[in-house]
């Protein structure tokens, strides 16, 4: 069992007083970190109680530890999985050899940038969310993204703790550099695009939390095999809390979806909209946005850095573990090019598609979210199917972008686009529409608001007019 100490500033199971000089670092960040929140978290609620639960420990049973709290004073700790002993390097050209406890000096830029790239999305998602409170449909929504938003401050931690540790004075730098950068401003953005849209209504919110936060799981697999073993240990305790988030977004959608069709049932014409639901033609095209943009985050199909990421032991496979061949050396895997105006099958080096490999599990991971959804509309007797679009629509990053697909992935001309931009991708008309819907917050125990279905069951086995958030 890990020895856990939550009686110090910064709850953490990582030993932090034997080390005062790393603590004292820390202890100075802490308070920019509270005035961040402050500043950038959610909005109106923050001396509020709110039912959450705050990692104490990393045991099965015991690290999720339920009871009311005032955000500002969550318990935002530094937890990371136990160790395995005689961990080896799981793929790459250091297969089978020792795991490293430090940082081997030729990887030192390579392993920062990768770390702070994973922290910068933890703080954007929490500025990205932070008015979404004051439109919420419930208190149990209410009090789901404020666990999910101090879990991203507490993932932000997690990422700062290893920048403090392990890389100096250019740690603590990126560190300070997490707190100073905005999501969506355009002098100082965060550092990955999807990170810096806007997220204002309760749908997108939903989107994000399947799509985006699902990309979070991939990447953070994937560094839960890296050689780096404090970065493999972090990750992992940082999965079991990232579930939740993906809980959240899973379920939501399927509320909106269930109640859509109540309501296609309830009115005359089907019209969902009359009856002031969201109907499934929109649902689809905020799927097709939010699932598009997080695919970009996977980084370029063909990748030359994602091979030495790998070659170098920095960053593997989802489930490395499954495969048989952990040094990719030899094999090939099939990504579409475009050549000569035409798509044509390229079988590429293994190692050069390590984001393909990654992004085809999570596509794979997508549609059994999306299969649940569907069963939903047909066990409503609706005549509707939510699609994942092909992985070349609307991309902004990769070998498809600056070219045009359509939601089969057929290469399609600028005109055509133009053409039918708007019935595959949100409108301001319909984002308007989505956002009039939530312009009165529900704060009442119990009730939901017209566009969405109540949950199965509450927080922990809490009835669902528990009071969630006492505002
Ligand atoms: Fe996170
Ligand atoms: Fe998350």
């Amino acid at each position: 069992m890990s020895n856990v100490v939550t009686d110090e500033k910064i709850p953490n199971n990582v030993n932090l007083s034997s080390d005062r000089r790393l603590q004292r670092a820390l202890e100075d960040w802490q308070p920019n970190f509270i005035n961040w929140w402050m500043e950038m978290g959610p909005e109106g609620f923050q001396q509020d109680d709110v039912y959450l639960r705050t990692a104490i420990s990393v045991d099965h049973e015991g690290w999720a530890n339920f009871g009311y709290v005032k955000m500002p004073d969550y318990r935002w700790g530094i937890f990371l999985a136990d160790p395995v002993a005689d961990r080896t390097i799981g793929f790459g050209d250091e297969f089978g050899k020792p795991a490293w406890q430090q940082v081997p000096g030729e990887h030192r830029n390579t392993l920062r940038r990768l770390i702070v790239t994973q922290g910068d999305t933890e703080p954007a998602s929490v500025e990205q969310q932070r008015l979404l409170g004051l439109t919420c449909p419930s208190l149990y929504d209410l009090r789901n993204l404020f666990q999910v938003n101090v879990e991203e401050g507490r993932h932000l931690w997690a990422m700062v703790y290893l920048l403090h540790s392990y890389f100096g004075r250019d740690g603590r730098e990126e560190a300070d550099a997490m707190l100073e950068r905005r999501s969506g401003d355009p002098d100082k953005p965060r550092i990955l695009g999807t990170f810096n849209e806007p997220c204002q209504d309760w749908l997108s919110f939903f989107m994000f939390t399947f799509f985006t936060d699902r990309d979070g799981k991939y990447q953070l697999l994937a560094l839960s095999q890296s050689a780096f073993d404090p970065l493999s240990r972090t990750t992992r305790f940082m999965l079991t809390e990232e579930a939740h988030h993906m809980f959240v977004g899973e379920t939501g959608v399927l509320r909106v979806v269930q109640r859509s069709c109540e309501l296609a049932r309830l009115d005359p014409n089907g019209d969902v909209r009359a009856q002031g639901g969201v109907d499934l033609d929109t649902v689809q095209k905020y799927l097709n946005f939010w699932f598009s943009s997080s695919l970009d985050l996977f980084g370029g199909e063909i990748s030359s850095n994602a091979a030495s990421y790998f070659a170098s032991g920095l960053k593997g496979r989802a489930k490395e573990e499954k495969q048989e061949d952990h040094v990719a050396l030899t094999g090939t895997y099939r990504v579409p090019v475009m050549k000569d105006g035409r798509l044509v099958d390229e079988d590429v080096p293994l190692r050069a598609a390590m984001n393909e490999i990654l992004r085809d599990e999570y596509v794979y991971d997508c549609q059994r979210g999306v299969d649940k959804w569907n069963r939903t509309i047909k066990e409503a007797g609706v005549d509707f199917e939510l699609k994942l679009p092909s992985k070349r629509f609307n991309r902004a990053g990769g070998i498809y972008a600056g070219m045009r697909f359509d939601l089969d992935g057929a290469l399609i001309s600028e005109e055509a686009w133009s053409a039918q931009r708007d019935r595959w991708l949100p409108t301001d008309a319909d984002r308007a529409y989505v956002k009039s819907l939530m312009t009165r917050p529900v704060y009442e125990p119990g009730k939901m608001a017209q566009w969405i279905a109540a949950p199965k069951q509450g927080i922990k086995g809490t009835p669902l007019d528990f009071e969630y958030v006492r505002h």
